[in-house]
């Protein structure tokens, strides 16, 4: 199928086929299926990023929330380094936490404002690596000055609310690394943080990637990160992927009206493309719903766009571009 494959030269690590998420919501006069990820196929290679973007509501963090099975598919098929995990349970899904661990937007929300930075760290460490005594506290050691939360003495002892909100996203990054994932789900993880501390992060899990060989999903509203960070990035809308390509052929040459209109919001961009949402409304959701959910928004829609989705297809076989992907009845 389309898009499942990782990009050229990484392994698969993680593979979504078809994968679907409803749920049930009050709205109007009783309740309604609404169906956020929709059919939605792709993977993550062995020490790749894969980056998400989309706007607000489009499912990104369902996507993510799902790929550690906090939310439960609907549908469709998960599968890491070729076992299925859509519906394990117990220790099998224990076990597959550990090689899929989630850092959050707001890392102070995520973290235990009465246990010290150590705490947070020794917990994984023991449980799940089975560490103790002076090799245990060596790791907790190690593992702060890989993220850079130094002098190393002085920050074992601290408690969240004596960290900036930079070292607060170190400690949980940290805290995800202490159990030896194989990938990370990063659910906007710098769009809380000062905008002068942001690259730091960013530089922190490209250093990760490098020298870890980690994957990531990294969810973003921000192409510009995207584009940075990803080597990668898919184009979410509505709960369906719009486009998906390499980070730099996605960017010099976006197929899609709708990631047109994101690179044309992106600050510093000489595009000319100049799409409105004259609606200033969010994509319909509810289950049934028919055709692209950008053709209420888009200026090339079409009869057959408000009828029809389009299937996600090929655009390119050029092996220096890699695999080009688009979902539009009007690409070229
Ligand atoms: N547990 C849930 N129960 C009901 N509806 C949900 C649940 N989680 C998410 N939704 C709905 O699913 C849709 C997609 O939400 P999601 O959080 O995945 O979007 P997002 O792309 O991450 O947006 P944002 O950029 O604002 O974080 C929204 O309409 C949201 O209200
Ligand atoms: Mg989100």
């Amino acid at each position: 199928m389309a898009c499942t494959e990782p990009q050229a030269g990484h392994a698969p690590l993680m593979e979504v086929s078809d994968l679907v998420v409803r749920f049930r919501v009050r709205g109007g006069a009783g309740k309604r299926t609404i169906v956020p990820v929709d059919h939605v196929s792709f993977a993550i290679g062995s020490s790749e990023v894969l980056a998400l973007v989309g706007e607000s509501g489009s499912g990104k963090s369902t996507i993510g929330r799902t790929l550690v099975r906090i939310n439960q598919p609907s549908g469709g098929v998960i599968r890491f380094e070729g076992r299925e995990v859509t519906a394990i349970r117990g220790s099998a899904l224990e076990a597959y936490r550990k090689n899929v661990q989630m850092v959050f937007q707001d890392p102070f929300g995520s973290l235990n404002p009465v246990k010290t930075v150590e705490k947070h760290l020794i917990f994984p460490l023991r449980k799940h690596r089975g560490y103790r005594g002076r090799v245990l506290d060596q790791k907790v050691g190690e593992l702060l000055e890989q993220v850079g939360l130094t002098p190393v003495p002085e920050m074992r002892a601290k408690f969240p609310h004596e960290l900036s909100g930079g070292q607060r996203q170190r400690l949980a990054i940290a805290r995800a690394l202490a159990v030896n994932p194989k990938l990370v789900v990063a659910d906007e993880p710098i769009s809380m943080l000062d905008v002068s501390i942001r690259a730091g992060i960013l530089e922190l899990m490209n250093q990760l990637k490098r020298e870890v060989g980690l994957s990531y999903l990294y969810i973003t509203h921000d192409l510009a990160s995207a584009r940075y960070f990803g080597d990668r990035i898919m184009v979410l809308y509505g709960g369906k992927v719009m486009e998906l390509a390499e980070s730099k052929e996605l960017i010099r040459n976006p197929l899609h009206p709708y990631t047109r209109l994101l690179l044309a919001a992106t600050p510093g961009s000489r595009s000319r493309v100049n799409l409105t949402n004259p609606f200033n409304e969010a994509p319909n959701l509810d289950a049934g719903r028919r055709g692209c959910p950008f053709a209420f928004r888009c200026p090339l829609a079409t009869d057959v766009c408000r009828e029809e989705m389009p299937p996600l297809k090929h655009q390119t076989s050029d092996a220096a571009v890699g695999e080009h992907l688009v979902a539009c009845h009007h690409s070229p």
